[in-house]
């Protein structure tokens, strides 16, 4: 088994990433004692800095991005003290041996290598790793998305780094699997008893997992016109919460077991190919509207030209296997929706028989709302109270869990602080295995080739609206309508 690492270095270290969400993470779990106790951080970028320019850096964002009452000079000081920094440039082979070198230098114990850059270079940088000595089994890597852009760029990726590393040894990141409320999907499925039974195509009529977004692309134009929502939201987030809520019980909350699950049901899903992206899926861009009363501008005016990218894809997908079999699992995400949401939303089969008469029988449903905040209900039919003549009445009514008050000594922690946990004591449970990524890949591939094949462009929608209408048409067409 692993040691806890005594040593992170973080590629990418002066990068929007590092400052929004991975030093306040590393300030999260100093202020709480969870680092191990002799780790040193090693930052490393192009920028040349000393490492007081670098610390103060680090400081600042924390300053910005970690709420004021979280906030304590100790805490602060004692993370800054961990922390150095080296200049590096990827594509020099001097540079990168000599950064090799510096962590060589200061190993004591295990290495984590967290590569924060763009893909492109995880090969290279784990080479350099490898010839300065750095390639045994005392170090981990851990990746940022995306793998690649397809799955032939997912496997190069992945041959190069496991050229260097044993799939022990690598730690793929899906951020969505560091949210307490993802974590909470496998407490609320394996920690009860009470869900367990009916959560198959018997008593299961539909599935719908929302990730809405009301930001734009914001400065990442570059990237994301090259992505879209299907390569950048779908095929790690989105296929992530499909599997926790798909897979069968895995016999253990570990790695081996957990990941086998997930990659049965993503090897389940029913291929998308050309003969079915027009019916089965929709793509969306938005066009100049409105959130919240604020005007914003549409996709193609953030970016500065006209692009083809969807910034919305909506999917009716399958698992083909015995417990779900002709369940749709309706996944919609997009960019500059009318609310951030992220939430899973399950419509059990109506009642097989009414001893009511007419009177309207709305079918059970259980919503597991992840972002912006944490919610669980459970939606019943309850007798509307009343002496009515004409028949017992029922209401729809639901049983409520709000988490954010259930849990209010606790405080919202950002999912780094439990992925650097866990990748810091090696333990892989809630990373991305290969084969994972690679089946993902697969399944989306085939979704992106059909688009090209049968000429499927984004249809507009106006910012500050549920996608195109593509998207309603995809659901009611069978019956269903998304929870509004
Ligand atoms: C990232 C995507 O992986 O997830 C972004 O690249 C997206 O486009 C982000 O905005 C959403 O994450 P969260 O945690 O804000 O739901």
């Amino acid at each position: 088994t692993a040691q806890p690492a005594q040593l992170l270095t973080l590629f990418g270290a002066t990068g929007d990433l590092a400052g929004r969400m991975l030093f306040p993470s590393l300030y999260g779990l100093q202020a709480e004692g969870l680092l191990p106790e002799r780790l040193r951080i090693l930052g490393t970028a192009r920028s040349e800095l000393d490492d007081a320019a670098f610390r103060d850096l680090v400081a600042e964002s924390i300053q910005r991005h970690v709420p004021d009452d979280e906030r304590c000079d100790d805490a602060l000081r004692a993370l800054l003290e961990r922390i150095e920094y080296r200049a590096a440039s990827l594509d020099d082979t001097a540079s990168m041996a000599s950064l090799a070198g510096a962590i060589d230098a200061r190993r004591e114990g295990d290495v984590l290598c967290h590569l924060s850059t763009a893909p492109r270079w995880y090969g290279a940088v784990c080479e350099a790793l490898a010839a300065g000595g750095l390639g045994g089994p005392g170090t981990r890597v851990m990746l940022e998305k995306p793998i690649g852009h397809d799955l032939a760029s997912a496997i190069a990726i992945n041959d190069a780094v496991s050229a260097v590393f044993d799939e022990s040894q690598v730690f793929r990141v899906d951020h969505y699997l560091g949210k307490e409320g993802v974590q909470n999907l496998l407490a609320l499925r394996f920690g009860n008893a009470l869900f367990e039974p009916l959560w198959n195509a018997r008593h299961i009529e539909q599935v719908q997992i929302t990730v809405a977004e009301t930001v734009g692309v914001e400065g990442r134009g570059d990237y994301y016109d090259g992505s879209g929502a299907l390569r950048d939201m779908l095929q790690n987030h989105l296929l992530q919460l499909l599997c926790l809520v798909a897979m069968e019980p895995p016999s253990q909350f570990e790695p081996s077991a957990v990941r086998n699950e997930k990659l049965k049901v993503l090897r389940s899903l029913r291929p998308i190919g050309r003969g079915e992206v027009v019916g089965e899926t929709a793509a969306g861009q938005y066009t100049a509207g409105a959130i919240d009363g604020v005007a914003v501008p549409g996709y193609a005016q953030e970016l500065g030209r006209d692009s083809t990218t969807e910034t919305f894809a909506a999917i009716r997908a399958h698992v083909d296997n015995w417990r779900w079999s002709g369940v749709p699992f309706y996944l919609r995400t997009g960019k500059r929706l009318p609310q951030r949401r992220t939430e899973i939303f399950i419509q059990f089969r109506q009642v097989p028989h009414s001893i009511f008469g007419t009177a309207p029988i709305a079918p059970n449903s259980l919503l597991i709302a992840l972002q912006p905040e944490e919610h669980i209900s459970l939606r019943v039919m309850s007798k509307t109270p009343g002496l009515d003549r004409a028949g017992l009445q029922l209401s729809k009514v639901t049983l409520d869990l709000d988490m954010q008050d259930e849990f209010a000594a606790h405080r919202r922690r950002p999912a780094y602080e439990r992925l650097y946990l866990d990748a810091l004591e090696g333990n892989g449970t809630l990373f991305v295995r290969r084969d994972e990524t690679e089946a993902a890949w697969q399944w989306v591939d085939a979704i992106a080739d059909g688009w090209r094949h049968a000429g499927v462009h984004p249809r507009s929608y106006p910012a500050g609206t549920w996608g195109p209408a593509a998207a309603l048409t995809l659901a009611e067409r069978h019956g269903h309508g998304w929870r509004e």
